[in-house]
């Protein structure tokens, strides 16, 4: 997946550089990659986010998983094959939406670690900022907000994350959530904390 097709390319490099963008817009790009089981509450967390952001006057987007396989990535299923151009595809436009200048926020239960690193290393140093939305599995399947799980273990959906397709933890990610803990707008506050005392906003 993802061979280099185009032989006669040539890279065209612009005028206007990553730090010139960021200094117009007054903030610093990056990328903040929530990752973790569906249901978990990574859309939930992320948009509050992006409203915290909103109001202090970033300007930030939402890359939520639902969404891109409506439009960007409807060719995609749920095999190992198209997950893996799935978050392939989402790791490019991240990049291209944090080259940009913009606070760029990912939804995506992106389940491989392979996957999630592959799109870690597209960016600069310090860019990428990994945010496991961790919940136990229990939790998730009882919220089951849009019932995926009950059609999950009815044998409706095959390969649903942690039922019948492996879920792998990152290892090191620079901000942890509990959402079984915290509220929504704790776990959004850990995030900003963790943004300020980074110097990114
Ligand atoms: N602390 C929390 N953080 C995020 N979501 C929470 C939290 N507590 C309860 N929820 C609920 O859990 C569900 C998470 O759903 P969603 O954000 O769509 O998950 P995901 O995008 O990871 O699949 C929502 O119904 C949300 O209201
Ligand atoms: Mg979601």
């Amino acid at each position: 997946m993802a061979i280099q097709k185009a032989t006669n390319i040539t890279w065209h490099q612009g005028h206007i550089s990553k730090e010139d963008r960021e200094k117009l817009l007054g903030q610093k790009g990056v990328t903040l990659w929530f990752t973790g089981l569906s249901g978990s509450g990574k859309s939930t967390v992320a948009h509050e986010v992006e409203k915290i952001f909103y109001e202090r006057g970033h300007a930030s987007f939402v890359l939520d998983g639902d969404n891109i396989r409506h439009g960007l990535n409807k060719d995609l299923g749920f095999s190992p094959e198209d997950r893996e151009e799935n978050i392939r595809r989402i790791g490019e436009v991240a990049h291209l939406f944090t080259e940009a200048g913009l606070i760029t926020l990912t939804s995506f239960i992106s389940p491989y670690r392979s996957d999630r690193q592959k799109a870690r290393e597209l960016a600069n140093e310090g860019d990428f900022i990994e945010i496991y939305v961790y919940c136990p599995l229990e939790e998730c399947e009882r919220r089951d907000p849009k019932g995926l799980f009950k059609k999950a273990r009815a044998g409706i959906i095959p390969e649903f994350t942690g039922i019948s397709a492996p879920y792998e933890e990152p290892e090191n990610p620079e901000i942890r959530l509990e959402t079984h803990k915290n509220s929504v707008e704790e776990c959004a506050k850990i995030v900003i904390d963790y943004l300020e005392k980074k110097g990114i906003i």
